[in-house]
């Protein structure tokens, strides 16, 4: 089978691209390892940028979101006790971020994708790219039952998340990765209780960083500083519950509304970026190319704001013939996801307990949180990489 775009990988970036390319009138398809009920229940990010909210609604997808989602005009960042407000729309000329949680996002991108013809193929198995340096580019795959297929296509955009096969299907040398393990991980929990906070808390205690957001009037979403490679079997529900009491802790008796644990995962923390984000007549898009530790909520919106810039170099070549906006996709995608990366690793900096830090480290982070908190130059920096840088980056 033939068509312009193959897109691997049904993630936020697969889903938006195809999304996108649809309502310019250029065909993909897009193939996904997992099934359409595993990739609407993976529970993973839930900040969605104001550039990302803006994006959801231009493309007809925001409804839900617009209904269901929870606008944050700020955040708390709690520490020594205390809780300091960073102010979203008041240091940013009025932008804020949606609290909308990342498989309700695909849900409504798989819906509208599929309400509009789209092709998505679910549990497709032996996924591998050919020809990728030529002009007519293929994949094959396996569809279950064990059938292998082909397309053929103009471009293949690799949004297959850090596992996949499009990084590696790079020639060996051309590729260079740049990378920060951190000496954590987070584990994350889903509870049924009520929010404990009208917004995210983000609390640094001697006993390690804790954060605080929501899902629903009925389900909150809670982290904790934990060892990189924790297992589950060590948090009992008691032990998790007495560490959030502890981390969240103020001077004036603050606790969280603790309730039914039904979800606990742990997740690595690392800082990845492979350079150039492209080779031939392949694109990487998202986690495929990049990925952030969590504590700037980055990961989904700098996967959207690729999408963003790949989408109009594709448009631009078929309605006008351009070349240079492929060419230079990665290097001006690439400007935006450094200041991400290095916005994600300054508030992972800031807010976790590092092993092997001494008290001069710890006093010099309580130092910067007053000043991050006390200084408006300085939250003003928070607050608008948290909403979302300009886009401005991305213009011809
Ligand atoms: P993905 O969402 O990973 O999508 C890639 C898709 O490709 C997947 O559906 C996968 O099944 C599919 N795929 C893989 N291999 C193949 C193949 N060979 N062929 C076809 N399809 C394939 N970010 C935050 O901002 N906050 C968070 O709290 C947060 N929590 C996270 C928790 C976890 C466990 C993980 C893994 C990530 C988390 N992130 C978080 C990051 C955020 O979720 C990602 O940045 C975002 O999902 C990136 O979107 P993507 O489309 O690039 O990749
Ligand atoms: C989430 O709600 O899952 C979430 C919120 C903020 C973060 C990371 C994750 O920084």
């Amino acid at each position: 089978m033939r068509t312009q775009v193959a897109i691997i990988g049904a993630g936020p970036a697969g889903l938006l691209l195809s999304h996108i390319l649809h309502l310019q009138g250029i065909e993909s398809i897009v193939l996904e390892t997992r099934s359409r009920e595993a990739i609407e229940a993976t529970i993973r990010a839930g900040v969605l940028e104001q550039g990302t909210v803006d994006l959801m609604n231009q493309l007809g997808v925001g409804a839900r979101m617009k209904r269901e989602g929870f606008r944050h005009e700020g955040t708390i960042l709690r520490f020594d006790g205390r809780d300091r407000r960073i102010d979203f729309p008041e240091l940013t000329g009025g932008k804020s971020v949606m609290v909308y949680a990342q498989h309700e996002v695909i849900k409504d991108l798989v819906e509208a994708r599929l309400a509009t013809g789209g092709d998505i193929r679910f549990e497709v198995s032996n996924v591998s790219l050919h020809d990728i340096e030529s002009t007519s580019p293929s994949v094959h795959f396996r569809i279950p039952g064990g059938e292998l297929q082909t397309i053929e296509a103009d471009f293949i955009a690799g949004c297959d998340g850090t596992q996949g096969v499009s990084r590696p299907s790079i020639p060996k040398g051309v590729l260079k990765g740049y990378e920060r393990l951190y000496p954590f991980g987070w584990l994350g929990i889903l509870c049924k209780a009520p929010p404990s906070s009208d917004e995210l808390i983000y609390a640094l205690h001697d006993r390690g960083f804790a954060l605080v957001s929501t899902r629903s009037p009925e389900v909150q979403r809670m982290y904790l500083q934990c060892e990189p490679l924790d297992k589950i079997e060590n948090w009992s529900d008691d032990r998790i519950w007495a560490e959030f009491r502890a981390r969240l802790a103020t001077r004036d008796g603050w606790a969280p509304k603790e309730g039914e644990i039904f979800s606990k995962t742990v997740v690595g923390m690392r800082s990845f970026v492979t350079e150039p984000m492209q080779h031939g007549r392949l694109f990487l898009a998202g986690d495929a190319a990049h990925v952030v530790p969590p504590t700037g909520a980055k990961g989904l919106n700098l996967a959207a704001a690729d999408v963003r810039v790949l989408s109009r170099a594709i448009i631009e070549f078929y309605k006008n013939d351009r070349q240079d906006l492929l060419q230079s996709y990665g290097e001006r995608a690439l400007r935006r996801i450094w200041k991400a990366q290095r916005f994600s690793w300054w508030m992972t900096s800031m807010l976790h307990r590092f092993h092997d830090a001494d008290e001069f480290q710890h006093k010099v982070q309580i130092a910067e949180l007053n000043y991050v908190t006390g200084s408006r130059a300085a939250s003003t920096a928070l607050a608008e990489n948290y909403v979302g840088l300009p886009f401005e980056d991305l213009e011809l």
